[in-house]
């Protein structure tokens, strides 16, 4: 490939809410204490570099540090800098994808519902991997936008657990 892998990993309650209106999403403790990652760390030791909407950075920095030796580009027209380690980009996203190509990234994960829905409307996402908590928020964040092209995607595997989480993965553009 002439470019990075591109994944999703991300977590969704069951009407497709990644996040309450008011951006909590205390409600995927529910799944923890099981015993499971839910393939978390498998996922994250297989990718070298995320790229994550100013949203999503926006939550995760309220924790130390987020995504251990991981090179993180955040999105964003707004904000003037991001923390010391990470790195700010706006602009084109083939561009970056590019960009990353040539400095050696091989596997991005990218995350922010905002943030997918533009990566798949360019079809250059690979792999979509989505964990559906068992739950109905009934208004929040979703997990997909509008985007002006339909996507084919072969499903690789359907993994159920006994927290009632409910996990798909699928190979996209192909099928
Ligand atoms: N359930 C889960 O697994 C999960 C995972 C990740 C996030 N979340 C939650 O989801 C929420 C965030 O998702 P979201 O869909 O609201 O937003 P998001 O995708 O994280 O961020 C959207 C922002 O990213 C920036 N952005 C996106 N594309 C850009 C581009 N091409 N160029 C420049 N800037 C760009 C813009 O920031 P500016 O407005 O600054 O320009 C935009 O407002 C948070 O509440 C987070 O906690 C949940």
């Amino acid at each position: 490939m002439n470019r990075p892998k591109i994944s999703i990993y991300i977590a969704t309650s069951i009407d497709g809410y990644i996040a309450r209106q008011d951006d909590s999403i205390d409600w995927l403790d529910r799944v923890g204490g099981f015993g499971e990652d839910y393939g978390f760390q498998k996922h994250l030791s297989s990718i070298d570099a995320l790229i994550i909407g100013r949203k999503t950075y926006e939550i995760a920095t309220t924790v130390a540090d987020p995504y251990p030796g991981k090179r993180v580009i955040v999105l964003s027209n707004s904000l003037p800098a991001v923390r010391e380690g990470m790195e700010l980009y706006r602009g084109d996203l083939t561009a970056l994808i590019a960009k990353l190509h040539i400095e050696g990234v091989r596997h991005i994960w990218v995350d922010g519902g905002v943030t997918i829905s533009q990566f798949l409307a360019l079809q250059i996402v690979d792999m979509m991997t989505i964990s559906i908590i068992p739950i109905i928020l009934g208004a929040g964040l979703p997990l997909f936008h509008v985007i002006d092209k339909e996507i084919s995607c072969r499903l690789l595997s359907s993994q159920s657990y006994a927290s009632g989480l409910v996990q798909i993965t699928y190979a996209l553009g192909v099928g």
